[in-house]
C-alpha cells in the first residue's frame, strides 16, 4: 500500500531519532552528534553515532545505519509497515486505514500456515509406516520417548524430491508461496522446485507465540551436512530466536541452561530439565543474550567439553555479561555433551553437575590450572603469572579478592604478592587497551570514514552524497551519470531510489526505508555520516570531480576486460576515452 506522505511527515516530526534511540541505547551527546554502544553488534568502545541534523544513525563498527524507522525495524525485528505502526502507536498518531490491503502483511500469516502444515505432515509421516527409519533413529538410537517426540512435534521427511511439495500443492499452495517459507528450494534451472528436507528427522522450531517459524533436519547416518536448518525467512531470524525457549521460559525460575544443539535440549527436557535452550546452528548473538536476559538472571552454559566448546563458552560468558546475566559453566567430564552425559550417567548426576556448576571465574582458573604442573616451581610460577593476568580482567573487585586469597593458599605464596601481581597485570592490560582503542579508532573509524574501497566506489558515494543533499541537482546528475557507472549494485539501487523519490521533491531516509534493503540503507547512512563529519565534500566543485573519477574508473575496468575486443573495436574504445577526457577536463586555473 502507498503510505500517505502526510502521515510520514507527521510521524517524522513526532519521532526524534535521539529520543527513540535513547530508550534502547545509552547515548552521550556532543554537539550535533551523539554516540553510544552499538545495539546491533557487541562492542566495548562506542562506534554507534546518531546524527541529529539528518535524523540518521550509523555504526562505524558494523555498518548498520538508517533513520528512526529502520532503527525500529532492526531492533524490534519488524517489517517496514509494522515499524511505522509501532512508532505511530508510540507517539499517538493514528495509522492510516487501508493498511489491510498491503500484501506484505499477508505474507507472514501465510508462511506460518505453510510451516504449520509442513510440521503436521512431517509429524504424521513419522507416526506412519513410512516413518519407520525416523522412528528407528529417534526412538531407537537416540532413546527418545514417544511423549518427547510428541512434545517437540518431531517429524520425518521421507526420501524423494516431491513429497511435501505435492502434499502442500494438494492444500492449494503454490511453489512461490512454498519458496517464501523455504520448505521447497528452487532448482538450478531456476524453474523447478524440490523439497528442502529429504530423508532427515525434523525438529520444528517454535517461537514464543507458538508459531512454527522454521525447521532443523538431521541425517540419520554420517553423511553431510549433519544438520540442515531453514534459512532466514520473513518469519525466521536465526540470530533472534532460541530453540525451545517456548518451553523454557515458563520453567526458568531465574535460570536458563544454554546448550549447543537441538538434541542436547531435547535430552535435557526428557530428563526433566525443561529450562534448556539452544542457538539455531550459529554462535550466540548479542540479541539472543538480551533475549535470555528477559527470562532469567543466570545462565548455566552447557556447551560441548571440546576445544571449540570452550572458545564458544568464553564468548557466551562475555555476551551474557554485557546483557547483565550471571553465568555459570558446566564442567562435563567423561562425555562430550549433555545428551551423552545424561545417557551415560543419568539425570541425578546431571543434576549434581548443574548444581555444582561454578562461576565463569572459577571455570577460567581451573582451565588455566590444568595446563601446569603445580608440583614444579617453574610450573607454579607460570600458573600464578597466567592466573594473575586472568584475574586482572575480572570486573568484580570482590571476586578478584576472593580468588587472590584462594590462589595464595593453593600455592603457598603470600596474598600480598599475588594482589600485587594482579595489580601489575591490570595496569598492563589497561595500557594495552588504551593503545588498542586509539589504534582501533584510527584504523576502524578513519578507515570507514575514508572508505577502504576502490576509487570508483568512493567517487560513487560522493555522487550519492551530493544527490541526497542537493535534490535540485537531480536533473544535472541524472543527465550525466549513467546508473551502470556505479561499481556496486547497492550504489546503483540507492541511485535509482533517490532519482525516483526525488521526482516529487526532497526525500529523506524515511521515504527510502521502505524501498532500500537494510544493507543499502546502512551504506547510505554511512555516506551521510562521512559528509557530516567533513570527510568528503558535497560542494558544487566536488561533484564534477566525483563524476570524472567514477567514469575514469569505469573505463579502466572496460579496458581491463577489453582483451576480447578485435583491433578495430579496441581503437574505437581508446578514441572514445580520449574524447571523453578532453571534454571533461576543466581548464587549468
Ligand atoms: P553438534 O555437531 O555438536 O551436534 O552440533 P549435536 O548437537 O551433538 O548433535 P547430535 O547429538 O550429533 O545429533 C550442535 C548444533 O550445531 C548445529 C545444530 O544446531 C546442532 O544442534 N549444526 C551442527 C548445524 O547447524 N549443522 C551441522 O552440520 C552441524
Ligand atoms: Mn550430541
Amino acid at each position: 500500500m502507498a503510505i500517505p506522505q502526510s502521515f510520514l511527515d507527521e510521524l517524522k516530526m513526532s519521532c526524534d531519532i535521539g529520543q527513540i534511540v535513547s530508550s534502547y541505547v545509552q547515548l552521550r551527546r556532543s554537539g550535533r552528534t551523539s554516540k553510544g554502544l552499538c545495539p546491533f553488534h557487541s562492542e566495548k568502545t562506542p562506534s554507534f553515532f546518531v546524527y541529529h541534523e539528518s535524523q540518521s544513525f550509523y555504526c562505524f563498527g558494523c555498518g548498520a545505519g538508517g533513520d528512526v524507522i529502520s532503527f525500529i525495524m532492526r531492533i524490534e525485528n519488524l517489517g517496514y509497515i509494522e515499524a511505522l505502526k509501532f512508532l505511530a502507536e508510540r507517539v499517538g498518531i493514528p495509522f492510516p486505514e487501508e493498511e489491510r490491503e498491503d500484501p506484505a502483511l499477508r505474507i507472514k500469516p501465510m508462511i506460518y500456515e505453510i510451516n504449520r502444515a509442513a510440521a503436521h505432515y512431517f509429524h504424521n509421516i513419522l507416526k506412519s509406516p513410512a516413518g519407520e527409519p525416523g522412528r528407528r533413529y529417534l526412538m531407537g538410537e537416540r532413546q527418545l520417548s514417544s511423549a518427547t517426540v510428541t512434545k517437540y512435534g518431531l517429524g520425518f521427511a521421507p526420501q524423494g524430491w516431491d513429497n511435501l511439495r505435492s502434499y502442500l500443492r494438494g492444500k492449494g499452495y503454490t511453489d512461490e508461496q512454498m519458496l517464501l517459507a523455504s520448505v521447497v528450494t528452487r532448482g538450478r534451472d531456476g524453474k523447478s522446485c524440490y523439497d528442502t528436507f529429504r530423508n532427515r528427522v525434523i525438529f520444528p522450531i517454535i517461537d514464543l507465540r507458538k508459531n512454527v517459524i522454521g525447521f532443523g533436519g538431521r541425517v540419520m547416518d554420517d553423511s553431510k551436512p549433519k544438520y540442515l536448518n531453514s534459512p532466514d525467512t520473513p518469519v525466521f531470524k536465526k540470530s533472534r530466536n532460541l530453540f525451545s525457549l517456548n518451553f523454557a521460559k515458563n520453567k526458568a525460575e531465574g535460570t536458563l541452561i544454554l546448550a549447543e544443539g537441538y538434541m542436547d535440549v531435547i535430552a535435557m527436557n526428557q530428563a526433566g530439565f525443561e529450562n534448556a535452550v539452544a542457538t539455531l546452528g550459529t554462535a550466540l548473538t548479542p540479541e539472543q543474550a538480551r533475549l535470555m536476559s528477559t527470562y532469567c538472571k543466570e545462565v548455566v552454559i552447557a556447551y560441548d567439553s571440546d576445544g571449540p566448546g570452550r572458545t564458544a563458552t568464553n564468548r557466551a560468558v562475555g555476551l551474557l555479561d554485557e546483557a547483565g546475566v550471571k553465568t555459570r559453566v558446566l564442567d562435563m567430564k567423561g562425555a562430550k555433551d549433555p545428551d551423552e552425559f545424561i545417557k551415560k550417567y543419568g539425570r541425578e548426576r546431571f543434576k549434581l553437575l548443574i548444581d555444582g556448576a561454578r562461576g565463569a571465574t572459577e571455570y577460567g582458573l581451573k582451565t588455566i590450572r590444568e595446563k601446569y604442573d603445580l608440583g614444579d616451581a617453574a610450573g607454579k610460577a607460570a600458573y600464578l603469572q597466567e592466573a594473575a593476568g586472568y584475574l586482572a580482567g575480572v570486573p568484580s573487585a570482590i571476586e578478584r579478592e576472593i580468588y587472590a586469597g584462594r590462589l595464595a593458599s593453593e600455592t603457598g605464596v603470600l596474598p600480598e604478592v599475588i594482589r600485587e601481581s594482579i595489580g601489575r597485570a591490570a595496569r598492563r592490560a589497561a595500557r594495552r587497551q588504551e593503545r588498542k582503542t586509539s589504534a582501533d579508532l584510527e584504523a576502524g573509524r578513519l578507515g570507514a570514514m575514508q572508505g577502504n574501497m576502490r576509487p570508483g566506489e568512493s567517487a560513487g558515494d560522493g555522487i550519492l552524497g551530493c544527490l541526497y543533499h542537493h535534490p535540485d541537482w537531480r536533473g544535472q546528475i541524472a543527465a550525466e551519470v549513467d546508473p551502470a557507472l556505479f561499481p556496486s549494485p547497492d550504489q546503483q539501487a540507492i541511485y535509482a531510489a533517490l532519482l525516483e523519490k526525488q521526482k516529487t521533491g526532497e526525500c529523506t531516509l524515511t521515504e527510502l526505508a521502505g524501498t532500500l534493503s537494510s544493507e543499502q540503507l546502512g551504506r547510505l547512512s554511512g555516506i551521510l555520516a562521512r559528509v557530516s563529519e567533513g570527510y568528503f565534500s558535497i560542494s558544487p566543485e566536488a561533484l564534477p570531480d566525483y563524476i570524472r573519477k567514477m567514469k575514469t574508473e569505469a573505463q579502466k575496468k572496460e579496458i581491463a576486460s577489453a582483451q576480447n575486443l578485435d583491433a578495430d573495436q579496441y581503437k574505437a574504445l581508446a578514441e572514445k576515452i580520449k574524447r571523453d577526457k578532453q571534454a571533461k577536463t576543466p581548464p587549468k586555473r
